[in-house]
C-alpha cells in the first residue's frame, strides 16, 4: 500500500516541483521503489513540462471532473516513474472537484510504494488539495528568514488536518551569511530539517533538458545526488520501521492482544 506524501510550501518558486521529481526518481533509482508522481498544480501544471511530456490528452483535471478513471491518466516515463500530469489548457479547469483527489487515488494505492503529490503554492483551494489528500507531508523552503514564517502556517494547517509533518527540505542552499542555518530554521519553525539541497545550476539545466537531475552521474551532480539519495533513504528507512511495527502489532493481534495492550507492554 502506497504512502501518500505531499510536497508543500507557502511561498511559490522555492523548488517543490524540482524536489518532487528528484525525490521520486531517487526512490526509484537507488531503492527500487514503485513511485507515482502527481501534478497537483491544476492551473499552472509543470511536471509534464519539466519531464518533456507534452502529449498527455488525459490528465488529473479530467479525473477530478469525473470524465475518466484515474488509471487512464497515468503515463510511464523513461525515468522509471509513473506520472499523473495536470492539464495545460485553461478550459480544463471546469467542473473540477479537488476534494475528490484522495478517493480517486485509492484505486491505484496498491500498485505503488510511494505516491508523491507536487502541490501548488499557498493555501488556496488548489494548494490545499495535495495536503488534504496525503497521509504525510514534506515542506520545501529556501534558507531565507521570511520563508520560515510561511512554514509555521503550513505546520499549523497540517496539524489541524491531522497530517504527519515529516520535516523541512531546505533548497537552493548557498551557505551565505544572510541565510538561515539548519538549526536556526528548525528552531524558528519547530520542525526537523530532513534534507538540504545545494543551489546548483545543473538543476535548471536538467529542467531545460527535461530529465530528472539525479539520473545523471556526472561529477557536477555529486552533491545533488548525495542530498536526494540521503533524503530518499530516510523515507525508506521510516517505511521499514513502519512495516516492522505493523508486523509486530499484527503478531500480537493474532494472539488476541490488542495494539493498545502491546503499546502498554512496550512502554515498560
Ligand atoms: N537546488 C536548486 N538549484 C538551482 N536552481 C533550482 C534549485 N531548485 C529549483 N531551482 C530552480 O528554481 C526554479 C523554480 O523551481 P520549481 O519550479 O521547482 O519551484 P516550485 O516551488 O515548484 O514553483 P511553483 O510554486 O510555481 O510551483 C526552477 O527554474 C528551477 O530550475
Ligand atoms: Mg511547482
Amino acid at each position: 500500500m502506497a504512502r501518500i506524501i505531499s510536497i508543500l510550501s507557502g511561498k511559490g518558486g522555492v523548488g517543490k516541483t524540482v524536489v518532487a521529481i528528484n525525490l521520486a526518481t531517487a526512490l526509484h533509482k537507488w531503492f527500487d521503489k514503485k513511485v507515482l508522481l502527481v501534478d497537483c498544480n491544476l492551473t499552472t501544471a509543470h511536471i509534464g513540462m519539466y519531464l518533456g511530456m507534452y502529449s498527455t490528452p488525459a490528465t488529473l483535471n479530467h479525473v477530478l471532473s469525473d470524465m475518466i478513471p484515474v488509471d487512464n491518466a497515468i503515463y510511464s516515463h523513461e525515468s522509471g516513474l509513473d506520472i499523473l500530469p495536470a492539464s495545460l489548457p485553461l478550459k480544463d479547469l471546469k467542473n473540477i472537484r479537488p476534494k475528490k483527489l484522495r478517493t480517486k487515488l485509492k484505486k491505484v494505492f496498491k500498485q505503488y510504494d510511494f505516491i508523491i503529490l507536487d502541490s501548488a503554492p499557498g493555501f488556496g483551494r488548489e494548494g490545499l488539495m495535495a495536503l488534504e489528500a496525503s497521509d504525510e507531508t514534506l515542506f520545501v523552503t529556501t534558507p531565507i528568514a521570511h520563508s520560515a514564517a510561511d512554514l509555521i502556517k503550513c505546520r499549523e494547517l497540517a496539524e489541524k488536518l491531522g497530517i504527519e509533518v515529516l520535516g523541512i527540505i531546505m533548497n537552493m542552499v548557498k551557505r551565505r551569511n544572510y541565510e538561515l542555518s539548519e538549526s536556526q530554521m528548525s528552531y524558528l519553525t519547530d520542525l526537523e530539517i530532513i534534507g538540504s539541497v545545494p543551489y546548483n545550476e545543473r538543476i535548471t539545466e536538467s529542467v531545460v533538458s527535461k530529465n530528472p537531475a539525479v539520473l545523471s552521474n556526472n561529477i557536477f551532480n555529486y552533491s545533488l545526488n548525495k542530498s536526494f539519495k540521503s533524503l530518499a533513504k530516510k523515507l525508506v528507512r521510516e517505511e521499514a520501521n513502519q512495516s516492522f511495527s505493523n508486523k509486530f502489532l499484527s503478531f500480537f493481534e493474532n494472539l488476541l492482544i490488542t495494539p493498545k495492550d502491546v503499546r502498554e507492554l512496550t512502554k515498560k
